[in-house]
């Protein structure tokens, strides 16, 4: 399977340019799967909800989302993309799955980080996998790294490839991937972005550092901070089925929930 990542630098409140030039990116790509940063539509450093909405879209009535169908039919691949939805009076923080024939799944950021938390509404949808030809592929946004139960129940219900879309500004998710990588047995593919959101409430710098990492925790490849990055490899995603971390420990089947209850509704 080819999977990989683009990285750039979205222009802040532009989803037009923004969608035309991931358009010219990745037109002629070979791959399976790809995915994009988090609010690539829009950027990223909304000043408020009001802000978040205006440049929302709604993807059941949206030029920016049929043109990337459009752009995975020709190309024959799937995209997960990160972008602000709309839907009636709310904003999420999003990242849908598109492929051939449409938007086949849209998850909702469940942990909203800092001053997200008075731009988008608290994600609804609950992390499920989906499958790609029989591929299993888990979703989560940039700061859900930081909660490691969200990894855990994606390779619980089986995930192989765990898709991360995102909009780093703390340094520490790309290490902490390869543990989560590790100690679920699964391939993630981290897409940051790169650049500054320059906004009358401040400035973000965002960490780029995109990567693969595979089932052993190893870094298959992470491009360079601040540069635009295409980049496809050739995995197997079945690597991620086998679950055993020495000859005698399974890193799921070896979990002993009985001593893990406070987790239960704390
Ligand atoms: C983040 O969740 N965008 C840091």
């Amino acid at each position: 399977m080819k999977v990989g990542f683009y990285q750039f630098r979205p222009l802040f409140g532009n989803p037009i340019q923004n969608c035309k030039k991931i358009i010219a990116a990745l037109k002629d790509v070979d791959a399976d799967l790809l995915v994009l940063p988090e609010l690539a539509l829009t950027g990223y450093y909304f000043k408020n909800k009001a802000e978040s909405i205006k440049y929302a879209e709604d993807p059941d009535n949206s030029e920016r989302i049929d043109s990337l169908i459009n752009l995975a039919n020709e190309c024959n691949m799937h995209l997960i993309i990160g972008f602000a939805e709309k839907c009636g009076e709310q904003c999420f923080n999003s990242a849908a799955l598109i492929g051939p024939s449409g938007v086949q799944h849209i998850y909702r950021k469940v942990h909203l980080f800092n001053e997200e938390k008075f731009c988008f509404d608290p994600g609804d949808t609950p992390f499920i996998v989906n499958d790609l030809n029989g591929v299993k592929i888990g979703m989560m946004i940039c700061f859900d790294w930081v909660f490691p139960e969200v990894a855990r129940v994606l390779a619980l219900q089986g995930a192989q490839i765990i898709c991360q879309p995102s909009n780093l500004v703390l340094t520490f998710c790309q290490q902490t991937m390869l543990a989560r990588c590790l100690e679920n047995k699964v391939f993630a593919i981290t897409a940051n972005r790169y650049g500054v959101d320059k906004r009358p409430q401040g400035s973000l710098r965002f960490t780029g550092k995109s990567q693969v990492v595979t089932p052993g925790g190893v870094l298959l490849h992470r491009a360079f901070s601040q540069r635009d990055a295409l980049f496809i490899t050739e995995i197997n995603p079945e690597e991620a089925n086998n679950k055993m971390i020495t000859q005698h420990n399974n890193v799921l089947m070896d979990r002993r929930p009985e001593f893990y209850t406070s987790l239960n509704n704390k």
